[in-house]
């Protein structure tokens, strides 16, 4: 060979692995902490989206990362003086706690940004320049530092909300070391035009802020000369209902730029602070969603503010299980409840029959040209009337409602991003929007929502399971998603990001299809005759069950089981079982549970409506429950506890021999020591005592059920593979007595979260490249011989299920 085809073979072989490198990183990376200069506890971001710079505060430093190449780091030191520390710790609180915690950052406009930490529960704000990345210092070298009170928390992991509208900082935060004090104040500007809310319990009540946001007017379609105006969202306690029982509510919260106040009534607080009730409810089912736990603000219309709407999560203060909800709200609609009746809060009989009357000009109403004409100028000329009015009306009488786009059992998402999209479908362009969700274990979920449809497109881990995503930032085509060690860049628009031939195919919805010969997902051409149309639409990724027509899941089960059947619901619409009538199933939510007797065996069919009431329903799951064949399991189990009943009659003994000896030894060696003075214990209380121990019953397990449920079993909860997942989190461990009167050992696998491990289990291995990751279970095997279930560890406390 020549020396030249050596060569071009050498840089081949040197080029390809970092060609596949650099083509397998271009849509995914991923930065660590301990990689940006072993900086901890990543809470806001900051993204300068000219530069394309993203800063974020961290524990005692803010971080600067170029998002077109996370390796390219700077950072800042920013931590609190020792003795400082040691006077927080004096204080009570833990020496964590006691760091600098940088909670806000935000651009001042002039090549700086304000940035605010928890300085060891005294919130110190400081200026940090961009250019050279720097702190502002004074000329001995100290830090210029301002209070921070009422713009950050004292609390490193306090919820707190802060926008920049104008220049001028707005803030929703506690202002006292203990947190008892709340306000939503203008953070900046002329002192005396840094107004708060009036410190009632009819303003605010045990807040926990969530989210803020600066609508602007359009400054060239403006007739009527309407103030900028500024949004909160936050959880309360309700304040409206006489209930024994503390009920949080979800609000909206508004306040006009240009005011600054009362002349002598509500002097140097807001006067124009309204707020109402968001409802999130899901009619049908009358689950409702009181508290609001993240929100994101999206101009449908880009450049027109009047097409605002707000997305927000849910949970629900009343469910036992975790559960999040989305739910929707125009600007349009709270505009409406705004401009709507005023609730009386005062509740007397007067009042009650004839509310007061409002006064005019209408009280928190934002100044606008007409009101300026009458000589209202500033909320300073505002007659007392409509102030005190004000004052005691702070709440409107009409909620603002809707129902939610997407309701999950067993799952709590934290933070959310919404990106539109349209879909061609013929000649209809349809909008269609993408949920971006991320959860409390580090996953990101994907979920499409196409008119009243909602498809759960897919559920990625990105971190970690101890780690919540706490920011999720849209960026240029992508999705930057931090968590409080890490930072992920993923691409979030077009067909892209659903890069496996079966998460293509459920992005259909969004016009995507699947091209097996480039094994790529692309948007679909329309047009008939132009480009490559859809190749064999159904099943070509050999996966064996369609969208509505699952297979049916064959459980052997042994009598006197329970069993959790999973319906994984996919759109906020009801779904319903259908089985025998008898009465041996409990709902759990979608889920159904079923105590195993002779009449319950049989076949059972989850029927969810997902297009709509006129549409036939989809069937989500089916099961056929059948008793395990006697020659191999029952007899077995029969065996297993006959084996059981043995084991506990020997291990009393061995239990309670044991105890006596172990007992005459202490006793033997106590009167030796108190020179025979003492009472030997009394051996039969002490058996008592000590019997517990020899007790627990660990039985084989009911193995016919666990050897069907391995193929569904995954993780949730606690980590399997370091990367995040979890176990089920309702390990539950019936113990209870059975007709015999013979302690027996009982088992209810939650199937549930199983399946939706599974699910889980096939995304993460399409994303590692292993195709369609079923038929590769060995692995999954081991893992699960780990699984705390199945090694009949310590019993796990369990929902309330009593037969
Ligand atoms: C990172 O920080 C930890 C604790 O703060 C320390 O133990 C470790 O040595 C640091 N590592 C580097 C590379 O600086
Ligand atoms: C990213 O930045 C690092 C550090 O500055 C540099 O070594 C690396 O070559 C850059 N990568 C790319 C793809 O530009
Ligand atoms: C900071 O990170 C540490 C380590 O993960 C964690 O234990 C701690 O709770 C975090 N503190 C805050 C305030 O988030
Ligand atoms: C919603 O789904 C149903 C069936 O699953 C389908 O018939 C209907 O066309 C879908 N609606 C939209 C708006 O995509």
């Amino acid at each position: 060979m020549k020396p030249a085809t050596y060569l071009l073979a050498g840089i081949l072989a040197l080029c390809s692995p970092l060609c596949t490198w650099t083509a397998a990183n271009s849509d995914y990376r991923e930065v660590r902490g301990s990689e940006l200069g072993n900086v901890t506890n990543f809470s806001t971001f900051l993204l300068d989206r000219s530069s394309g710079m993203l800063y974020m505060g961290a524990r005692d430093a803010i971080v600067a990362v170029d998002t077109a190449n996370l390796s390219k780091f700077d950072q800042i030191v920013w931590d609190v003086p020792d003795e400082k520390k040691k006077a927080c710790v004096a204080k009570g609180k833990t020496e964590a706690d006691c760091n600098n915690y940088i909670r806000l950052l935000e651009f001042l406009g002039d090549g700086r940004i304000y940035a605010c930490g928890t300085y060891a529960f005294d919130p110190q704000c400081a200026f940090v320049n961009i250019s050279p990345f720097s702190l502002e210092e004074y000329e001995d070298g100290s830090v210029k530092m301002e209070t921070g009170k009422g713009k950050c928390p004292f609390e490193p992991s306090q919820h707190y909300t802060a926008v920049m509208a104008g220049g001028i900082l707005y803030t929703a935060a506690t202002s006292n070391f203990l947190g008892t004090l709340f306000d939503i104040s203008r953070a900046m500007g002329i002192e005396q035009e840094r107004i708060r809310t009036e410190r009632s319990i009819n303003w605010l009540s045990d807040p926990e802020f969530v989210g803020s946001a600066f609508i602007e007017q359009d400054e060239k379609n403006n007739p009527e000369g309407e103030d900028d105006k500024i949004y909160f969202f936050f959880t309360e306690v309700a304040k409206e209902y006489d209930l024994y029982t503390k009920v949080k509510v979800p609000r909206v919260a508004r306040v006009c730029k240009s005011d600054i106040g009362g002349m002598k009534t509500l002097q140097r607080r807001w006067t124009t602070f309204l707020k109402a009730q968001l409802v999130c409810e899901d009619r049908a089912s009358g689950q409702r969603f009181n508290i609001l736990t993240d929100i994101f603000t999206k101009q449908h219309q880009p450049g027109d503010p009047s097409s605002t709407f707000f997305y927000g999560i849910f949970t629900s203060q009343w469910e036992t299980d975790e559960m999040s909800a989305v739910c929707v709200y125009s600007l349009e609609d709270i505009t409406k409840v705004m401009d709507g009746p005023f609730k009386e809060l005062k509740k007397s009989c007067e009042n009650w029959m004839n509310p007061e009357p409002v006064p005019t000009p209408r009280p928190g109403q934002c100044l606008n040209a007409a009101l300026k004409a009458e000589g209202f100028e500033s909320s300073l000329k505002l007659p007392d009337k409509v102030l005190t009015f004000m004052r005691d009306h702070p709440l409107m009488e009409n909620s603002v409602v809707s129902s939610p786009l997407l309701i999950r059992t067993g799952i709590t998402y934290t933070k959310l991003a919404v990106t539109l999209t349209t879909v061609s479908k013929g000649n209809n362009k349809q909008s269609a929007t993408v949920l971006h969700l991320g959860t409390d274990h580090g996953e990101l979920h994907r979920v499409a929502i196409v008119g009243q449809n909602a498809t759960l497109l897919q559920e990625l881990t990105r971190f970690p399971a101890s780690e919540p995503v706490n920011n999720i930032l849209l960026y240029k085509g992508g999705v930057l998603v931090g968590s409080p060690h890490s930072l992920v860049q993923l691409p979030a628009d077009g067909c892209s990001p659903y890069s496996t031939c079966e998460v293509c195919e459920r992005a259909r919805v969004l016009g995507c299809v699947w091209r097996q010969k480039e094994k790529v997902c692309d948007l679909a051409v329309t047009e008939p005759g132009e480009g490559v149309q859809p190749e064999a639409p159904v099943n070509q990724c050999g996966s064996r069950d369609d969208h509505c027509s699952p297979a049916t899941v064959e459980l052997h089960v042994v009598e006197n089981l329970r069993v959790m059947l999973p319906c994984v619901q996919v759109s906020p619409r009801p779904c319903h079982w259908l089985h025998l009538p008898h009465r041996h199933t409990r709902r759990h939510h979608t889920d159904l549970e079923v105590h195993v007797t002779p009449k319950s065996l049989g076949t059972y069919k989850c029927l969810c409506e997902e297009g709509g009431r006129e549409h036939p329903p989809c069937l989500r799951a089916a099961y056929h429950l059948t008793l395990e064949k006697p020659s191999t399991g029952s007899s077995a189990a029969v065996v297993g506890s006959r084996n059981y009943m043995v084991w506990y009659v020997v291990s009393f003994f061995l239990g309670a021999a044991l105890a006596l000896g172990v007992i005459r030894c202490v006793a033997r060696q106590r009167r030796m020591k108190r020179g025979g003075g003492g009472h030997p214990l009394s051996a039969s209380e002490k058996s008592r005592d000590l019997f517990p121990s020899s007790d627990t019953p660990q039985s084989p397990s009911s193995g016919s059920l666990f050897s069907e449920a391995l193929p569904f079993a995954e993780k949730r909860n606690g980590t399997l593979n370091g990367h995040g997942g979890h176990i089920a989190r309702q390990n539950c461990t019936h113990i209870y007595a059975n007709s015999s009167g013979l302690k027996l050992q009982e088992s209810s696998i939650n199937l549930a979260e199983e399946l939706d491990g599974l699910e889980r289990m096939r995304l993460k291995g399409e994303e590692a490249g292993l195709g369609e990751g079923l038929g590769d279970m060995g692995g999954l095997e081991e893992d699960l011989a780990k699984m705390a279930v199945l090694r009949g560890a310590p019993l796990a406390k369990c929902e309330e299920s009593s037969i």
